[in-house]
């Protein structure tokens, strides 16, 4: 008797064409994970692994392009990051500068519009204005639109969600009847956007590390051993095939 077992690992790869047949998400969410253990493996300091997945994420967002993907939210600096060793975090700071002003003439001409979601008043201004800088730069683009989770953390994205209502409360601008969940999302940082439809993680770990905790409750998870440096379209298309054969319920039958 021949026993033929399916899992993702045994898909073909999808082309462009035949993926585009099938649902594609309207927002997808990464969580670019492992570029320290790329770059480990290889002898080399994890900043190049970094590097490696700054161009990474420039295909990404490519892809997404490609396959009209609508929204996408890459966590690219958690709020628990800033505890890393200080020389990592200067590092890291130092690249999202020059990956910022590399990349921007890119993200115009493919009509990206980029937005910060994160602990703005946290973060250096020097870094903070690069990113704001580019996030004007940017603003009146609709192809895609581009949310980087940077100083990011969904406690902490809920917790100034919860004050700001608190105050408009204590004002008698809200009433507790009228706080319910649409209340809520307008203030987080993704307010006016469709929940992630497909979650990504690379390098194999299997947590959400503090991401998009309110807006993830029905999405697709997909977890991969990939090191986000080797995630590559290929990869991404497996993901993407993957979340095609889902069923999803909400709840309903
Ligand atoms: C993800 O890669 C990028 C950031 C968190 C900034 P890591 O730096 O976490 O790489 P690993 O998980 O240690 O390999
Ligand atoms: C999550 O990865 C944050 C980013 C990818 C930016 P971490 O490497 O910080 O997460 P943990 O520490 O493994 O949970
Ligand atoms: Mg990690």
């Amino acid at each position: 008797m021949k026993l033929s077992v399916s899992c993702f690992n045994s898909f073909k790869t999808p082309s462009l064409i035949e993926l585009k047949k099938g649902a594609i998400p309207l927002h997808l969410a990464v969580i670019m994970d492992g570029n320290g253990r790329w770059a480990s493996s290889r002898g080399l300091p994890r900043i190049v692994g970094h590097k490696k997945g700054a161009d990474v994420l420039r295909e990404t967002v490519i892809t997404c392009k490609d396959l009209g993907i609508k929204y996408l939210t890459a966590y690219s600096f958690s709020n628990e990051n800033w505890q890393r060793p200080r020389r990592e975090v200067s590092e890291l700071m130092e690249l999202f500068v020059e990956v910022l002003g590399r990349e921007l003439d890119g993200m115009i001409k493919n009509d990206v519009k980029l937005n910060l979601i994160g602990q703005r008043e946290i973060i250096p201004p020097d870094v903070l204005s690069v990113f704001e800088n580019a996030e004007k730069k940017t603003e009146n683009n609709k192809t895609l639109f581009f949310n980087i989770a940077f100083s990011y953390g969904a406690r902490q994205e809920i917790t100034q969600a919860f004050k700001k209502i608190a105050q408009l409360y204590k004002e008698g601008e809200v009433e507790l009847k009228s706080c319910n969940e649409k209340l809520i999302e307008k203030y987080l940082y993704t307010a006016g956007m469709p929940d992630p439809d497909l979650l990504i993680r690379t390098s194999g770990e299997l947590r959400l590390s503090n991401f998009l905790l309110w807006q993830s409750a029905y999405s697709e998870l997909y977890f991969t051993k990939t090191l986000w440096p080797d995630f590559n379209r290929k990869q991404f298309f497996l993901a993407v095939k993957d979340y095609q054969q889902r069923k999803r319920r909400f709840g309903r039958l």
